[in-house]
C-alpha cells in the first residue's frame, strides 16, 4: 500500500480522464472496497448511538439517509475518523482513518454542515493552506493548489479576503474548497445544501456533480439522491435498509410520510 500512496499523489497531478482510468486501477487492485465499515458500534458515555454498522461498496455516488438524531452526523464523523468507535473497522481506500491520521487526510475529507465548526483561520488563504501544509506538501505546491482552487470557483480575488467577512454560503464554499484542493478520495458531506439560497445550492449541485472522487452525500431529503448509486438508511443508530437508491429513498421517503401523519409526535425525535 506504500508504493501504492505515491502513485495516488502523481495520480492527482494528472488531467480529469487519467485520474478515471486511476481510478478504475486503484479499485481493482484494492482488496477492500472503498468504503468499507465493518460492525461499527459506538457508545457515548455509555448510550448506544451507532449500532453493528456494516458499509461496503465502491459506488461514486453514496447517500445515508435518516431523519433528526439517527445518527447520520456521528456515522459521518467515523467515516471521516474523526471519531473512534468502540468496536468494528473503518477503512476508507484502504486506510485505517482513526488510526493513521495523516493517511486519512488523502483518503477522506469531510464538509461539515455548519461552516463555523470547520474554519480556524482568519484568512481564506490561510484556510485553504492548512490541511495541503499538514498533508506534508512543499510550501511551492501549497501556495500553488490554493491559488488553483481558488481560480477554478472564479473567487481568486477571495485569498486575501477576511473570512468572517463573507457570508455562511460562501463561507461553507471555502470549506468545500479547502477539502477539494487536498484532494481526498472520499468527501463526506453532512448536510451540505442545509441554508444555501437556490442559486448557490444549485452552483454546489453542479461542483459536486464534477466532483471526480466518490461522494457520501448526507440529508434527511430522499429527493436530493435518487439518482446516486447507493444508499444507506440510518435509523436509531443501526442500518435499516441499503441498496441502490432510488429504492431506499422511496421507501424511506414513504416511512417518513407515514411517521410524519401521525398526530403523536412522541415518536418523531429519533
Ligand atoms: N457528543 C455527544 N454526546 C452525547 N450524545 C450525542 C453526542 N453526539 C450525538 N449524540 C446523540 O447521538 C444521536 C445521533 O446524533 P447525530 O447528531 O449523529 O444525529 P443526526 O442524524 O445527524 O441528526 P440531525 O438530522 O438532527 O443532524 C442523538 O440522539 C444525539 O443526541
Ligand atoms: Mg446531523
Amino acid at each position: 500500500m506504500a508504493t501504492f500512496g505515491s502513485f495516488r499523489v502523481r495520480a492527482r497531478l494528472l488531467g480529469r480522464g487519467q485520474v478515471s482510468l486511476y481510478r478504475v486501477f486503484a479499485i481493482a487492485s484494492r482488496s477492500a472496497p472503498l468504503l468499507h465499515l465493518d460492525a461499527i458500534d459506538l457508545a457515548i458515555e455509555e448510550r448506544s448511538i451507532l449500532r453493528e454498522i456494516s458499509i461496503a461498496t465502491d459506488a461514486r455516488r453514496v447517500a445515508v439517509l435518516g431523519r433528526n438524531g439517527s445518527g447520520k452526523t456521528t456515522l459521518a464523523r467515523v467515516v471521516a475518523g474523526l471519531q473512534r468507535p468502540n468496536s468494528g473497522i473503518v477503512q476508507i481506500a484502504g486506510v485505517d482513518v482513526a488510526r493513521d491520521r495523516r493517511g486519512a487526510l488523502g483518503a477522506v475529507g469531510i464538509l461539515f454542515q455548519n461552516p463555523d465548526h470547520q474554519i480556524i483561520f482568519p484568512t481564506v488563504e490561510e484556510e485553504l493552506a492548512f490541511g495541503l501544509a499538514q498533508m506534508g506538501l512543499p510550501k511551492t505546491e501549497v501556495v500553488e493548489r490554493v491559488r488553483t482552487v481558488l481560480a477554478r470557483f472564479g473567487k481568486s480575488e477571495w485569498q486575501y479576503a477576511a473570512i468572517h467577512q463573507l457570508s455562511q454560503g460562501q463561507r461553507q464554499l471555502v470549506c468545500l474548497m479547502a477539502i477539494l484542493a487536498m484532494a481526498p478520495e472520499v468527501i463526506v458531506l453532512d448536510e451540505p445544501f442545509a441554508g444555501l439560497d437556490i442559486p448557490t445550492a444549485m452552483h454546489l449541485a453542479r461542483v459536486l456533480d464534477a466532483v471526480e472522487g466518490t461522494l457520501v452525500h448526507i440529508t434527511h431529503d430522499p429527493r436530493m439522491i435518487l439518482d446516486y448509486e447507493h444508499a444507506v438508511w440510518i435509523e436509531g443508530g443501526a442500518v435499516q435498509m441499503q441498496g441502490p437508491a432510488a429504492r431506499v429513498a422511496q421507501a424511506f421517503e414513504a416511512a417518513m410520510r407515514e411517521l410524519g401523519a401521525r398526530d403523536d409526535l412522541t415518536d418523531l425525535s429519533g
